[in-house]
């Protein structure tokens, strides 16, 4: 949800920021913008993709050694050159980059007015910037306090980084709600909304807290304040990101070597906390917080998308093995809707890049009223993995492309090894059962291997059906969860209408719209229920559905009834999840790539929903 990335230091600004944005590009491709500043200042913006914006620039003057960027997800005011940031006060003096939102803008706006400002661009961080500039000409402010000032008057989010054209050798930035990474190096400052386009140049990163502003000066010295002007002494971490885990790797992109990654984000989500050999599994979150999770009278799961559909599968997860109760709630719906959270309730956050808005606030929330809070995060150093009180990283590496896959997958590893986990120590499974888990636990990275090689038939089936205009997905149990994942998978990057329902919900409304047109997916995994399915894929035949079946290795049953079937691995149920989604990722990549969609930035989408 717009990405923001700035420099000032001894090295030539222009290529930096166009470097950093072309890696914060997941974040909003609406339009991209730098501004530079070297006696000079000048603007570049324009509609569309960082490609956009370097055609536009080339030959342009690009020299600067300090200088702002921004790729951005529109919010207020259409996507185009205008609304493009960075955004200038009314004296031309100030630029600003910024990601969030500022609520009172509006009213601030409306008093601004009044005083003779004019606003060209209908977008809230003009304003904020105006603002700025009225603050600071009433009291003759250094930049620095003219924004921390401004900022007291301000409601809403905010990641920003302002530059002034008559304080050269300073940036100012701050942050609430939106995150901001400052990187440190002897060439120079970084401020970047995450840490990928700051790792090649330095390891060295403080991450920026809420109510937090921050300073730097081209002679290398910096200043951290709170909003209220307090000094604080930031804690100065280490990067551990890879920079070839942020390249396509010779995949054509992000979302197919992430598809393809899987078999090692899995290994790398178990790695040092599952040891089939020795029956143990390790996690530091519940061990060092055991009697908190352990003794928990309700598991509360919150996320958002994706996420969400990974707290489903955490759901049925807890409840079979564990016997804990389980609600899992919508953030968005969460945080404003007044819960009951008890005194022994674990609230689990579910968050890819941990920084999605309603996932924090539901956070906030639980923690306000005393709730234990566990995060299963990806982003390591994000802002929700700093709140919770304990949790456990997926370590899946950077996740790209738009539509989450390996996140997805590393999430649901790290559910089942606590579900496993809690289920032995709360003594709710035998040992047999327990051991039993871990030996097939332990297979799945290989078995994943193997449903990565259906590839040609799933790209094959593709071919079929891409052009349906509408497409169902139909699990049971375990794999309800995975038919929401696919039909999201399917709607988010190929644009074509999906829903996901469970198989015997399809009688209460969707089997209405069955006919020869419609393809129906259908999970058909689970051996509890199989019978159940079978019926199920005979009312869609009956109907004259087209019927995709995702069946374990040697079900001839189901082959022969459905129009394709694509045979995966036989493993434990709670398991299925991690081996029957990966199929629907590959045919929602292959049918997008057919229609001519850009996969990795689907339209109107942003990877890192800071916004409510
Ligand atoms: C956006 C992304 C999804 C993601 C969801 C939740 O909608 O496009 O891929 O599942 O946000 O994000 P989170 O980072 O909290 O997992």
């Amino acid at each position: 949800m717009c990405g923001i990335i700035a420099y000032i230091g001894t090295k030539q600004a222009y290529p930096i920021l166009i470097k950093g944005l072309q890696r914060l590009e997941y974040r909003g491709y609406d339009s991209a913008g730098v501004a530079l500043l070297n006696g000079d200042l000048n603007i570049y913006k324009k509609k569309g993709k960082v490609k956009d914006l370097l055609d536009f620039a080339e030959n342009k003057n690009l020299g600067a050694t300090s200088g702002i960027g921004h790729t951005r997800w529109a919010t207020h005011g259409k996507p185009d050159d205008n609304n493009a940031h960075p955004h200038v006060s009314g004296n031309g003096r100030l630029t600003i980059v910024h990601n969030g939102i500022i609520e009172n803008y509006a009213l601030i706006k409306e008093a601004l007015k009044n005083e003779g400002h004019v606003f060209h661009t209908q977008t809230d961080t003009e304003v904020l910037v105006h603002l700025i500039e009225e603050v600071q000409n009433q009291d003759d402010l250094p930049i620095e306090e003219a924004v921390r000032e401004a900022l007291t008057r301000v409601v809403g989010a905010y990641a920003i980084v302002v530059m002034d054209k008559n304080d050269p050798d300073k940036l100012v930035a701050a942050r609430k709600g939106s995150p901001l990474v400052i990187g440190l190096s002897d060439d120079g400052f970084f401020f970047a909304s995450d840490g990928t386009p700051i790792v090649e140049h330095t390891k060295k990163v403080i991450y920026l807290d809420d109510e937090h502003t921050a300073v730097v000066n081209r002679n290398g010295d910096y200043e951290i304040r709170t909003i209220d002007n307090e000094i604080h002494t930031p804690f100065i971490d280490e990067l551990t990101m890879e920079i070839a885990r942020m390249e396509k790797g010779g995949y054509d992109y992000f979302m197919l070597k992430e598809i393809h990654e899987q078999p090692r984000t899995i290994c790398d989500a178990m790695r040092g906390r599952l040891n089939a050999k020795e029956g143990w599994i390790r996690l530091g979150g519940v061990d060092d917080f055991g009697d908190n999770v352990r003794l928990a009278e309700r598991f509360i799961i919150v996320g958002c998308g994706t996420s969400w559909h990974a707290g489903l599968i955490g759901e049925y997860l807890f409840e079979d093995l564990a016997r804990i109760p389980v609600e899992v709630e919508y953030a968005s719906e969460f945080r404003y809707r007044n819960p009951v959270i008890r005194p022994k309730d674990v609230v689990i956050a579910i968050s890819q890049s941990g920084e999605t808005a309603d996932t924090y606030a539901a956070l906030e929330l639980a923690k306000k009223q005393g709730a234990f809070i566990y995060g299963i995060v990806n982003s390591v150093g994000s802002s929700i993995s700093r709140m919770t009180d304990a949790g456990s990283y997926i370590h899946a590496g950077p996740e790209i492309g738009v539509a989450s896959t390996k996140a997805f997958t590393g999430q649901v590893t790290l559910l089942t090894l606590m579900a496993i986990k809690i289920a032995k120590e709360r003594g709710q499974i035998t040992t047999e059962y327990y051991q039993r888990l871990l030996q097939e636990f332990d297979r799945i990275p290989q078995k994943v291997e193997k449903v990565l090689k259906s590839n040609d038939l799933i790209k094959y089936i593709a071919s079929e059906i891409k052009d349906s205009p509408n497409a169902l997905y139909l699990g049971r149990g375990y794999n309800f969860p995975v038919a929401l994942e696919g039909a999201l998978k399917l709607k988010e990057i190929s644009y074509i209408h999906a829903e996901g329902y469970p198989a015997a919900e399809m009688k209460h409304g969707p089997i209405a719209l069955i006919d020869e047109n419609m393809p129906v997916v259908v999970i058909a995994t689970n051996k509890s229920l199989n019978e159940k399915i079978v019926s199920n894929i005979m009312e869609v035949k009956a109907r004259k559905g087209i019927v995709i079946a995702i069946v374990s290795e040697g079900d001839e049953e189901i082959n022969k009834i459905a129009d394709y079937t694509i045979p995966i691995p036989e493993t434990e149920e709670p398991f299925s999840p991690l081996l029957s989604v990966v199929p629907l990722q590959l045919l929602s990549y292959h049918i997008a790539v057919m229609r001519g969609c850009n996969v990795d930035q689907p339209r109107n989408l942003a990877k890192s929903v800071t916004v409510e």
